[in-house]
């Protein structure tokens, strides 16, 4: 059975004070909402994951997951932020490969790679984002593009690492645009990604993992989303800074 998941990615956004607050009219909101295979992870700003964990600590199936990792364990990275140092602090999963990393980072797929393999080595769980851009899905194999994706970021794991990631689809035109891929758009996708774990790993391996859809997610497109067989919940930007709507989100999971 696939976990059901409703990812919120803060990015840089919300005061400490901010933080907790929209926290605990989440947990408060959507609680007992977030039962059985159900699961629900916020990615705060670093600086929060300490306290948030702290405001959903009775929130049973809520975690925290980090916006990224260092691909280093340690040493003269300045602002950087280990896999040593996330496992310190409890931390369960992390966010890899998210298309704003990739760009204006300049995160390629060797550090993704490298990244995956330390936050595993660190007992975190990649949740590994992909997706294509708005040009390659008008002109090439947009398909081909993302798979390619996983073959690079996670095709060297074992099928027992591999049962750890989680697999997010964002097409980088749905991201903050509020132009939300139709359900039909993301099946297709997800079935395709599934299917390419499936040829790499076996079809009992790709059924058990969760493949997210992120992209303008909202609480009036997430029914029918999170309804189509091969989407198993959605990793939510702008929504997830509002409480109400994240609620809405969880609930159409
Ligand atoms: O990681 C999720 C994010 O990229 C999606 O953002 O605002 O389009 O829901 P948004």
């Amino acid at each position: 059975m696939r976990n059901k998941i409703v990812a919120g990615n803060w990015k840089m956004n919300k005061t400490m004070e901010e933080a907790v607050a929209l926290t605990s009219e989440i947990v408060n909101m959507a609680k007992d909402e977030v039962t059985g295979d159900a699961q629900v992870i916020l990615c705060p700003p670093a600086l929060y994951l300490t306290t948030i964990q702290k405001y959903i600590a009775d929130a049973p199936n809520f975690s925290v997951a980090a916006q990224n990792v260092s691909d280093k364990l340690s040493g003269a990275y300045t602002g950087e932020i280990s896999a040593p140092m996330l496992q310190s602090i409890g931390v369960k999963y992390v966010l890899i490969g998210h298309s704003e990393r990739r760009q204006y980072f300049n995160e390629t797929d060797a550090i993704l790679a490298e990244k995956v393999n330390v936050a595993l080595a660190h007992d975190i769980a990649p949740i590994f984002c992909c997706g294509e851009s708005l040009e390659q899905r008008q002109n090439e194999d947009y398909i081909g593009f993302v798979k390619n994706q996983l073959t690079a970021g996670l095709f060297h794991l074992s099928k027992e690492q591999i049962l750890s990631v989680v697999i997010a689809y964002e097409p980088i035109w749905a991201i903050g645009t509020g132009l939300t891929a139709s359900a039909e758009q993301a099946q297709e996708m997800h079935a395709a990604l599934r299917s390419h774990v499936s040829e790499k790993y076996g079809q009992e391996v790709a059924d058990q993992l969760s493949i997210l859809y992120g992209g303008s997610v909202s609480a009036s497109s997430a029914p029918e989303l999170f309804a189509a067989p091969d989407i198993d919940g959605g990793l939510v930007g702008g929504a997830s800074l509002k409480s109400r709507d994240f609620t809405e989100i969880i609930k159409a999971r």
